[in-house]
């Protein structure tokens, strides 16, 4: 059983971004359909990546985002706005300032996609909140 179903409370997805301030680390609020639900606090510029098999989702809960592509037009966005990077699509998330966004994937999706570097965060060293 998942973990949601075992703790079926509302969350307040405000009040969960109170509980970490690490940017580029994201956080598990909840686990359906082999999917997480995801937090992250992100300020500068990420790592150009690709998940090949994942599409991935990005909900603007605060601030604002840009998207670079090598293959498409950016694509800039502010809070209450969403966008689904298809597979294998490699991007390059820049946050000027601090945003906070929501993402849902399949549970198999790595942070950093196929690119390793210092900032990759082993998938079981993901944490709850
Ligand atoms: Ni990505």
């Amino acid at each position: 059983m998942s973990k949601t179903v075992m703790n079926p409370d509302p969350k307040r997805i405000i009040t969960k971004f109170e509980l970490f301030d690490e940017y580029w680390t994201h956080k598990i609020i909840a686990e359906f359909n082999n999917q997480y639900v995801k937090l992250a606090k992100l300020k500068g510029k990420f790592i150009w990546h690709a998940h090949e098999h994942e599409d991935e989702l990005f909900y603007i809960v605060k601030g604002s985002l840009m998207l670079k592509f090598r293959d498409r037009n950016d694509v800039n966005l502010t809070e209450g706005e969403m966008y689904i990077v298809p597979a294998g699509v490699d991007h390059l998330p820049v946050a000027k300032e601090e945003c906070w966004v929501m993402l849902i994937e399949p549970k198999s999706t790595f942070h950093t996609g196929s690119t390793q570097t210092g900032r990759s965060v082993k998938t079981e060293d993901q944490e709850w909140i």
